[in-house]
């Protein structure tokens, strides 16, 4: 086990940043968990509310920081698309201001810091799959723009305050992650198609359904987060983590109906505005760097995901019928016309 030292996980109350304090205290460690809940749940860090090296403070990163720590994960950030649209200026403003002040605090406190950023900031990408070295092809006036922008000038600050004080800062571009604690309401796709398919409910697949993502395994990103912080000092990314394995979402809502057993149909809408179509991490600087490769398969992953979601409900309603309480309704945008019978 490494010293146990003193932990900062802003958006600790998230589905990753919750997973990230579970393994951090499991390791030894002092964890103080920042939150403004936005989008993260108590709920997810309940059963650590009474343990001795945990600390909860409802704070807003956008705001500067003042305690004394060993290492800083910046999470905090909304993910989803629905989410972080919500509010587009307070999410350019989580992001950048954000890194800013985590940055300071890194500064004063001689802290590593290392920031969770996104194969977003890839954009639709012009080549594939994505290694680390490729720029970007991201709209910068769009509706994701508050997103994709946001994470690509925390990249900015992090290299810049390296470069200008030798800070010790690791920069991880994450790619899809799935799991437990995901929200069901928080429109990705995964938790979509499962809600869906556990509430009866038409799967919506955006598009053709001939876009592609690469999902990984919560346990196998929070690994990739751990190794990147433990890291040599002079190695600080950009490292994409995620798992290079392919799906397209017709294939991922075919496998979530299979796995659930759900007679759900599935239906089609219209593409959202700038919309990748493809997406697959090259992970050769994370196999050569981190010792690091993704190890759930997503089968694996589903059914433990299905698991959670399934153990949230009184009753499985894919077999018995009964209806979702109101906040697990899935976003509805499926056409009926369009509706396939599978
Ligand atoms: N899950 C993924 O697939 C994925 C992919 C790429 C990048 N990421 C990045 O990983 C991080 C965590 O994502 P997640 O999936 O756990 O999302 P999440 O929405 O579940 O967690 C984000 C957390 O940050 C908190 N937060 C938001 N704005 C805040 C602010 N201004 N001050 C304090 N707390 C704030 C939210 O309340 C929430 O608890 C994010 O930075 C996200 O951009 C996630």
């Amino acid at each position: 086990m490494t010293r146990p030292a003193r932990i900062l996980v802003t958006g600790g109350a998230g589905f990753l940043g919750s997973h990230l304090c579970d393994r951090l205290l499991l390791a030894g460690h002092e964890v103080l968990c920042v939150d403004n809940f936005s989008t993260g749940s108590k709920r997810n860090i309940a059963h650590l509310l009474g343990h001795p090296r945990f600390e909860l403070l409802r704070h807003d990163i956008g705001l500067p920081l003042r305690v004394e720590v060993d290492d800083i994960y910046n999470l905090a950030c909304p993910a989803s698309p629905p989410h972080y649209q919500r509010d587009s200026l307070q999410t350019t403003l989580t992001s950048v201001q954000g890194a800013f002040h985590l940055l300071g605090l890194a500064l004063r406190t001689g802290a590593r810091l290392l920031q969770a950023s996104t194969s977003e900031v890839y954009g639709d990408p012009a080549c594939h799959p994505q290694r680390e070295d490729y720029w970007g092809h991201v709209n910068p006036i769009g509706p994701r723009a508050c997103y994709d922008e946001g994470k690509r000038c925390a990249e900015t600050l992090c290299f810049d305050y390296r470069r200008r004080h030798g800070l010790r800062v690791k920069v991880a571009r994450i790619f899809n992650t799935y799991g437990p604690r995901m929200q069901a309401d928080d429109g990705r796709v995964v938790s979509n198609f499962v809600v869906q398919a556990l509430s009866g409910s038409t799967l919506t697949v955006f598009g053709d359904g001939r876009q592609t993502r690469s999902f990984c395994y919560v346990d196998d990103l929070i690994d990739g987060l751990l190794r990147l912080m433990g890291s040599a000092d002079d190695f600080c990314g950009p490292v994409n983590l995620g798992n290079p394995a392919e799906s397209t979402m017709l294939e991922l809502a075919q496998q979530v109906l299979m796995l659930t057993g759900s007679r759900a149909a599935i239906g089609f809408a219209p593409l959202p505005v700038d919309d990748p179509a493809r997406r697959r991490p090259d992970i050769g600087l994370a196999m050569r760097h981190l010792g690091w490769q993704p190890a759930v398969p997503l089968r694996t992953g589903l059914e433990r995901t299905i698991d959670y979601f399934r153990g949230l409900l009184p009753q499985d309603p894919a077999v018995a019928g009964t209806a979702l309480p109101p906040d697990w309704l899935p976003v509805e945008a499926a056409r009926p016309e369009s509706r396939l019978r599978h």
